[in-house]
């Protein structure tokens, strides 16, 4: 009996992993898994902001959460947080490469630690972290990896060297990660933001006149609220999105669409 189109994006039974999930849009994100069934870690470098998180989402619904401690950019804390995630949860179905910093500046003034933090973190990071999980995903037939991409995925705004470069990459390991394992049951893709009031646009959002130029571009005239993120990595996290692999989902207002 085929399922209802409802029951598609159910999540229940699945164990979900969410990088920089104690904070804006990661934080958004782990609760709405959690709200369709899933059980959720959420990883960062505050392992007390994790703690807090896990147990907010825990307490509203319901769900067995982890808070882990990890700095994603590093290949050995990412094999750690993979077995810590397993042994708090077990195996991981799904996750959500969603860690990210952004260092603005233009290019002549930004120094080459700032573009070597910004791709450890935005650009390898999702590699190192799907190369741990997805494999094992492979091994038992059905995954979903999602990572985080941007508008700057695919647009340019002057100062954003390092951002727009690692997110345009993000785009492409999303398509290739999705080629590798088409046959295997893991799908793969990209959650492309437009502007959302998190920690990582405080500068923006302090400043009027950078404020209004950003809304400026957006047809729909706004920012977006950070529960409208939430609707589309439940959809690619679950059975609703089975044909969609290597695939860019943009929530941006409609930046992208001019
Ligand atoms: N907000 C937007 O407008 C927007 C637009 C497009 C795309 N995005 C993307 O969406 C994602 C989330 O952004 P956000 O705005 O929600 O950012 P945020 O509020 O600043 O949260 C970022 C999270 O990532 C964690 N993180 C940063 N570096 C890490 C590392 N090395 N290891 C582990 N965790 C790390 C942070 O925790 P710690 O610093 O404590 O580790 C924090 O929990 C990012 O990939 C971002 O590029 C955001």
């Amino acid at each position: 009996m085929p399922k209802s189109v409802l029951d598609t994006f159910r999540l229940d039974g699945r164990r979900a992993l969410i990088t920089g999930g104690a904070k804006g849009l990661g934080r958004v994100m782990a609760l709405a898994l959690a709200q369709a069934g899933a059980d959720v870690a959420v990883a960062s470098r505050t392992l007390g902001e994790c703690q807090e998180t896990a147990q907010a989402i825990a307490a509203e619904t319901g769900r067995k959460t982890a808070a882990l401690s990890a700095d994603v950019s590093l290949a050995a804390d990412v094999e750690r947080m993979a077995r810590e995630a397993e042994a708090a949860l077990g195996t991981i179905d799904i996750l959500i490469n969603n860690a990210g910093i952004n260092v603005r500046g233009a290019a002549q003034e930004l120094a080459e630690k700032d573009w070597d933090a910004v791709l450890a973190i935005n650009l390898k990071a999702p590699f190192l972290c799907a190369r741990v999980f997805g494999p094992k995903m492979a091994a038992r037939g059905w995954g979903r990896v999602i990572n985080m991409g941007s508008i700057l995925s695919v647009i340019a705004i002057a100062g954003r060297a390092p951002y727009a470069s690692s997110k345009a990459g993000v785009l492409n390991l999303t398509k290739v990660l999705a080629l590798e394992w088409a046959t295997k049951g893991v799908t793969v893709n990209a959650i492309c933001p437009g502007p959302f009031a998190t920690d990582m646009n405080v500068q923006l959002l302090q400043d009027p006149a950078k404020y209004k130029a950003f809304v400026d571009k957006i047809p729909l005239g706004r920012w977006g609220e950070l529960h409208e993120i939430a609707g589309a990595a439940v959809y690619l996290a679950s059975d609703a999105a089975s044909y969609v692999t290597g695939s860019a989902l943009f929530v941006d207002g409609g930046w992208t669409a001019q």
